[in-house]
């Protein structure tokens, strides 16, 4: 039998708008700036949150709230596991340890459609549109954990077929609402990324979830688009929806979020608003690029060492696999490093 005693099974449209601007501005005025700081009405909380691939810590929470019916720009350099933090909430992947809740109910060990079920869904960094199905229903899918599946379909279709007819509005509408109403029958593969991310963006909303997860919406977005984008994004907030945002460039960052929290190897390192980012040092050093023009470290022999060595080897895998590959070194962009590879490389 499909669950449908499950709590928060059917997130309710939100009864009441969030907080205004001057509201969140004094929400957030008496938050301390440190990392794993304590919020006026958080909707997430992450304890002792923690996620190892071999060797390498690529989260390592201790203490992490995300207040209600705002937005929470999560930035960090590549690799510093943002994705993976993304990943760990939505029952993408399994931590090692750790515990975090919903409204104080626990999701650990939730699988993601029950994570959504209870309201919080997530866009991916690479988007994960099905090729060969319509634009329409590949938002329409958003919508699979509430209806026909849940509803048992082949008993009560007559109820399935007006819920159907419900979702194909929504999707319409939200596909009108990012631009794609003229897209709704052509096959997602034929989308260009950025279209693609808004089409991730559509097919999040079906359920209108009470915490969306953006990674890196913007990337690949039309510059034309990026700016209604965000309008929507602040709309969502400004309807209750709790956001957390994925973002690289710092412009946005300043733009959209009502407080920001730093991740660098793992680990949260700060959290401030948005124009007190620039003042923060630990912000300064993991983040915006103080390294950028570091010295390179060589030892008496003329040997690299350090972050150098590091960043040495780094080069002559890549310059090693494209020999191997049959290409050329003498091609200026045919060998690369992985900038998640080192330390030096900054976004
Ligand atoms: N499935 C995996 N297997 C092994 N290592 C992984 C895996 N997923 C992530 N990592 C590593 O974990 C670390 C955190 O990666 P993550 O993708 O979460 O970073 P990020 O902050 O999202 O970076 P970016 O800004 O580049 O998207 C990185 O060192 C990454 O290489
Ligand atoms: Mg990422």
């Amino acid at each position: 039998m499909p669950d449908t005693t499950e709590p928060g099974s059917h997130p309710p449209r939100h009864a009441r708008p969030g907080p205004t601007a001057a509201d969140r501005a004094a929400l957030f005025a008496a938050v301390p700036r440190t990392p794993g700081a304590a919020k006026p009405d958080p909707v997430l909380v992450v304890d002792g949150l923690h996620r190892t691939f071999g060797g390498l810590k690529a989260v390592d929470v201790d203490h992490l709230e995300i207040q209600r019916s705002c937005i929470t720009g999560l930035i960090g350099p590549n690799g510093a596991g943002k994705t993976t933090l993304f990943n760990l909430l939505t029952g993408f992947d399994r931590p090692d340890t750790g515990t975090w809740s919903m409204d104080g109910v626990s999701l650990g060990g939730l699988p993601p459609h029950r994570v959504a079920r209870r309201g919080i869904v997530r866009t991916f960094q690479l988007t994960k549109a099905l090729s060969k199905m319509t634009v329409l229903d590949n938002v329409r899918l958003g919508a699979r954990h509430q209806t026909g599946e849940r509803m048992a379909g082949a008993l009560l279709p007559w109820t399935w077929r007006g819920q159907e007819r419900e979702v194909t509005a929504r999707a319409q509408e939200l596909l009108d609402r990012f631009g794609l109403a003229a897209k709704a029958e052509d096959f997602a593969g034929s989308l260009s990324g950025g279209q693609r991310k808004l089409l991730e963006m559509a097919r999040a909303l079906m359920t209108d979830p009470a915490v969306v997860m953006l990674d890196e919406p913007m990337a690949g977005v039309n510059p034309a688009l990026t700016q209604s984008l965000l309008g929507h994004i602040k709309t969502l907030r400004d309807d209750g929806t709790t956001v957390v945002f994925v973002e690289h460039d710092m412009d946005v960052i300043r733009d959209i979020s009502d407080w920001v929290v730093v991740m660098a190897q793992g680990s949260v390192i700060a959290e401030a608003p948005p124009d007190a980012l620039a003042s923060d040092p630990a912000v300064v050093d993991a983040y915006l690029g103080s390294h950028h023009d570091q010295a390179l470290e060589f030892d008496d022999e003329g040997n690299p060492v350090g972050a150098t060595a590091a960043l040495a080897d780094a080069l002559a895998d890549a310059e090693a696999q494209t020999l191997e590959a049959g290409g050329d070194l003498s091609d200026p962009d045919a060998a690369s490093v992985d900038p998640s590879a080192n330390s030096l490389e900054k976004p």
